[in-house]
């Protein structure tokens, strides 16, 4: 994990780009500041929308240039992690809330060959990740609850966030944070104080009047000026 370590990553969410041209959309966000392209899947089920599937991942693949990140809201997401592989996800993260055997279903992921992500709703403990921390590559952290994109962040985040990190380090375990819903410039800076690691974004880089590539560049602007303002985190993180 540690060769996609480059803190802080950035993650725009398909949910909010236009979705009757995401070709268009994909192509312009292959040559911006976007590190991961976040894709949510939703399935009526577990969250109360639907979004979009496994062909829909299978066409935007065909023109991405990141890592494809998938954020699956699904029951019973084991019987399709083969298929999310094959449709061209890099990353696959599911709900610890919608895995009884969430320990089987990680290692599954990683057999794929896929990097392995556990979601936490807003109300679930980080606690609960202890015995499964060291097998884990990324830890998402809902700051919003799941289904709608364009929520107000929840500011409890901040110290689940911090909380996770001290988990994380405890455990030995090198997973990344990632942090979904609300997220924007309002709140980029303490989460990434907080030991945030990728950042999830949809409205606030869909819906700018100056455009996603414009407002991912003004994001990694903003990072790296505090990139070189805190160094001894960052230089952590790498582990100089
Ligand atoms: C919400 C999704 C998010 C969503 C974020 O259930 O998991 O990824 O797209 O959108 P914003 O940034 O608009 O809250
Ligand atoms: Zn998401």
């Amino acid at each position: 994990m540690n060769s996609i370590r480059r803190a802080p990553l950035l993650a725009p969410s398909f949910l909010a780009a236009d979705l009757a041209n995401l070709q268009a959309e994909t192509e312009r966000l292959a040559s911006s500041a976007a590190d991961w392209l976040h894709f949510d899947v939703m399935d009526g089920r577990f969250v109360p929308n639907i979004s979009f599937g496994l062909p829909v991942l299978q066409a935007v693949a065909r023109y991405a240039k990141q890592p494809i990140d998938v954020h699956l809201m699904i029951e019973e997401p084991q019987h399709y992690l083969a298929a999310f592989r094959d449709a061209g996800a890099s990353i696959i993260t599911v709900h610890y809330e919608a895995c009884t055997h969430l320990h089987r279903v990680v290692q599954q992921i990683k057999q794929l060959g896929c990097r392995a992500g556990v979601a936490l709703n807003p109300h679930t403990p980080v606690t609960l990740l202890e015995d499964i921390a060291a097998d884990l590559d990324v830890v998402l952290v809902m700051s919003v609850n799941p289904g709608f994109g364009g929520q107000a962040f929840i500011p409890n985040t901040l110290k689940k966030v911090a909380a996770l990190k001290e988990l994380l380090i405890d455990a030995g375990s090198d997973a990344l944070i990632e942090v979904d819903g609300g997220v924007s410039l309002d709140n980029a800076g303490p989460l990434v104080q907080a030991g945030t690691d990728v950042l999830v974004a949809g409205n606030f880089v869909f819906s700018a009047p100056e455009g996603p590539v414009a407002t991912l560049a003004r994001m990694r602007e903003y990072l790296t000026g505090m990139e070189l303002t805190a160094p001894e985190r960052f230089a952590h993180e790498r582990g100089q």
